[in-house]
């Protein structure tokens, strides 16, 4: 089929062509938007899922929608190794602009104006000067621990859009990676701003252990938050995201093509778009077949084999690949804990270490106690081709220690 026509798009917050089985969730954030707007209650939120369910194009698409309804959005993405008030922080600044600063500053406009300052002098932050003098007020945002910090810097902000009758929508992409006091200060935040019923709504975005980690920083995080659970599509919308958009350019695919799609993908919308878009460039004419798609499979496998799967697995330690491979002997998983480690010969305590350091770099998540899954759909079959022995964990006695990396 003509490639310059091709409508997949396959990559990392790429807005598909047709975002489907979605609808539902959007249209509840909506009408949390329009609560928060009213002065209402509105529950924040968190977006969990694997690896290329969509969260961040949903991210955006409900950025989109708070930008539309007037909100004043700030968007960052959590880096890896902490740096957040030095990402948030010129955000916040841009926001505090967009309430049209200028304009006969009302008293909670200036009290955020000097409580951002403060904060960026607390976290040795430049984040350029305000054009306008307001004097230095100690007392807000000045101590320098985050935790008591940015609940400061977040309610004076929603208070000044309060005062200028609008609302403030902070959006996080990989909240998993905000380290432990970030995501704690954000949480004492969110619940410092809901108990004085300000203008303002997080959206978060990130892996399923986020639940965890929240409620391990505050335990009423699990009452803050809804966590709506993004993951593959129902089989109806996952044909549809194959069907609509190839659609509109004229071309069918035949059922039987569909159902080994939806087989071979578990309907995970990343490797949707993937096969859409080369079983489109493979197929010689509407409508797709089923040996159209067998046909192309191989290679789509061997081309995610190369490049989505490697860069991950390249960023392990010897052993971290071998404790995944592990995991994929079990199957798809999750996994009882015990029973990865025994799959290594070894006791669960000898690879505990690699197992948090697989945690913790996001490659693997524990759903309960004891359990651990992939957070990389398909993980298990690629670890299979790229791995295909499973060679036993002979841990090397390091003063009564076992060697973990
Ligand atoms: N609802 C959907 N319908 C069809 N395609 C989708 C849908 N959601 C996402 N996609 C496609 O899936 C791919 C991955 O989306 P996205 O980058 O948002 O996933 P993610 O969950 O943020 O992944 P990661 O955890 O790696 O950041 C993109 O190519 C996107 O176009
Ligand atoms: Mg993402």
């Amino acid at each position: 089929m003509d490639r310059a026509k091709n409508p997949f798009a396959p990559g990392a917050g790429l807005q598909p062509p047709e975002l489907a089985g979605r609808d539902h969730l959007i249209s509840e954030a909506t009408i949390d938007f329009e609560r928060v707007l009213r002065g209402r209650a509105a529950k924040s939120m968190m977006l969990l899922g694997l690896r290329g369910v969509g969260k961040t194009v949903l991210l955006n698409r409900l950025l989109d929608i708070a930008d539309k309804k007037k909100f004043k959005t700030a968007k960052i993405e959590a880096p890896e190794g902490g740096a957040l008030p030095a990402l948030l922080a010129p955000e916040l600044r841009r926001i505090l602009y967009a309430l049209d600063l200028k304009s006969a500053a009302g008293n909670s406009m200036r009290v955020a104006v000097t409580t951002l300052r403060n904060f960026a002098a607390a976290f040795k932050l430049t984040i350029g000067e305000f054009e306008f003098g307001i004097e230095a007020a100690p007392g807000t945002a000045d101590t320098g621990d985050l935790e008591q910090d940015l609940p400061d810097l977040l309610v004076a902000i929603a208070e000044a859009a309060a005062e200028r009758k609008t609302a403030i929508g902070l959006f996080i992409d990989e909240v998993q990676y905000l380290s432990p006091k970030e995501l704690a200060a954000l949480v004492v935040a969110c619940h410092e701003i809901a108990q004085k019923g300000l203008p303002f709504i997080f959206i978060g975005a990130g892996l399923p252990q986020i639940a965890a980690l929240a409620g391990n920083a505050k335990s009423y995080a699990e009452r803050l938050f809804s966590y709506p659970e993004i993951g593959p599509l129902p089989p109806e919308d996952a044909k549809q995201a194959l069907i609509k958009p190839a659609r509109q350019e004229r071309v069918e695919f035949a059922a039987d093509a569909l159902g080994a799609i939806l087989k071979i993908t578990e309907r995970y919308p990343y490797f949707l778009q993937e096969w859409g878009f080369h079983v489109w460039n493979h197929a010689p004419r509407t409508p797709i077949t089923k040996r159209d798609v067998d046909a192309a499979s191989p290679e789509i496998i061997s081309h995610l084999d190369k490049n989505f799967f490697k860069v991950r697995f390249d960023r392990l330690t010897a052993l971290q690949q071998k404790y995944l491979r592990a995991m994929a002997e079990l199957g798809p998983g999750p996994h009882k804990t015990g029973d990865i480690a025994a799959t290594l010969g070894v006791d669960a305590s000898a690879v505990a270490t690699v197992r948090a350091q697989l945690i913790s770099k996001g490659m693997v998540w524990s759903q309960r106690h004891g359990e651990t899954g992939f957070t990389v759909p398909l993980f298990d079959g690629f670890m299979k081709r790229v791995m295909p022995k499973l060679l036993p964990h002979k841990p090397k006695s390091r003063g009564g220690k076992s060697e973990t990396s």
